[in-house]
């Protein structure tokens, strides 16, 4: 078999794409002022920065006053759990917090600061074979005191979407605000917050074609997270820190270009997968779907092999030229069994041998069918040598 190069990655990052490049490039040279200059060159970059958050606040479907422009994924659920979470304490003394185990480290490792550092109360509802968060238990969990309840719109380790608007409407009739995680759902799923009904959500531009470094926080007005890292009182006192300007004109850029050319994309992303899919489980011995068969992304595969170590997977497909990922951070010869996997109950042996292929724009059916082909050799090659 021939060696080429097949990046089926794309839910890590997406490469820029050129519309976007060129709609930034002005910002890194001519227009390179500060945003918040009272002199001309600032007044121009600081237009730029408007502009870019009317086009947001037109795809999310809110006020450009609800954007805040953060570094990120990361930094906006920082930002949307901690300011929330503190601001609710200091108001009326909320102590609880209801998240997922399936949830990114950055809503994770933000609620599990907060309950170890500052005495919140956590609760971490419990997730089905598929990955789904239960309507009715999530009903159950609400309390007088809930500061916040934080929910991942679409997972990024086996693609499942969740129920967002029927979690958000519940929360609501108890008074209780409502964050979503949609990093992975940017550039895919609806985005329209007055459907979704949520009351603050987190974005990435690098997950649909835009740079890295850049995000989104939306914020329904009058919800005013107290800023998790403080300074001068850009985004309205909400985000300290001069204004990346390049980035959020290319978030700006790559937002309104991926929901422009939604149902193209979207079309060609659910052939790549279903293809693939198809592939995988016609074809690789042992393989067995995980997240939700349909209810998923529609970039996005996932896969556990029974009898595979799936570090050490990845390396023999990092030889063949397909760049993939695997549920599991963890180092080759130990493999820690993702904690994702081990919320929907899949077996810890079995949750060892995890991996994630996820489509883009430039995905073709030759890539798909050398990725099958691939991984059904690699497969059989390392069952073998466990044979042995
Ligand atoms: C679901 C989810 N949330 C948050 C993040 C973090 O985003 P960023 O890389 O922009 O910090 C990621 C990145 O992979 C993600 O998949």
């Amino acid at each position: 078999m021939q060696r080429r190069s097949v990046y089926l990655d794309h839910s890590a990052s997406t490469p820029v794409d050129p519309r976007v490049l060129d709609a930034m490039m002005p910002y890194f040279t001519d227009v390179y002022g500060n945003a918040s200059s009272a002199h001309r060159y600032g007044r121009d970059a600081e237009r730029a920065v408007e502009d870019a958050r009317e086009t947001v606040a037109g795809v999310l479907n809110c006020k450009p006053s609800e954007i805040i422009f953060t570094s990120g994924g990361s930094e906006s659920d920082n930002l949307a759990i901690r300011g929330v979470a503190w601001s609710a304490r200091q108001a009326r003394g909320a102590n609880h917090l209801i998240t997922t185990p399936i949830e990114h480290s950055a809503v994770t490792k933000t609620v599990g600061q907060l309950a170890a550092v500052m005495g919140f109360e956590q609760t971490i509802l419990p997730v089905d074979r598929v990955g789904m968060v239960d309507v009715e238990d999530f009903g159950n969990a609400l309390r007088p005191t809930t500061a916040l309840a934080t929910i991942i719109y679409a997972n990024n380790e086996v693609g499942t979407i969740e129920p967002i608007p029927q979690l958000a409407a519940l929360a609501h009739d108890q008074g209780v605000l409502f964050h979503t995680d949609a990093v992975q759902a940017g550039g895919q799923l609806s985005l329209d917050v007055q459907a979704l009904g949520c009351d603050l959500m987190s974005l990435s531009a690098h997950k649909f074609y835009g740079p890295k470094g850049v995000g989104v926080l939306y914020a329904r007005n009058g919800i005013k997270p107290l800023p998790s890292h403080s300074g001068g009182s850009h985004e309205d006192g909400r985000r300290a820190g001069t204004h990346n300007t390049p980035g959020i004109v290319g978030l700006a850029k790559a937002l309104e270009l991926a929901y422009d050319e939604l149902d193209e994309r979207m079309a060609h992303y659910r052939t790549m997968r279903d293809h693939l899919i198809d592939g995988v489980l016609s074809r690789v011995p042992g393989a067995q779907l995980t997240g939700h068969p349909e209810q998923r992304l529609p970039s996005h595969t996932s896969f556990v092999f029974d009898g595979i170590d799936g570090n050490m997977l990845l390396m023999h497909l990092d030889l063949k030229g397909i760049a993939a990922s695997s549920g599991s951070a963890c180092k080759t010869g130990n493999p820690e069994p993702s904690g994702v996997l081990l919320a929907m109950g899949c077996d810890p042996e079995l949750a060892k041998g995890s991996l994630r292929l996820t489509v883009g724009m430039q995905t073709t059916e030759d890539d798909i069918d050398y990725a099958v082909a691939t991984l059904a050799e690699t497969v059989g090659k390392l069952h073998r040598l466990r044979m042995n």
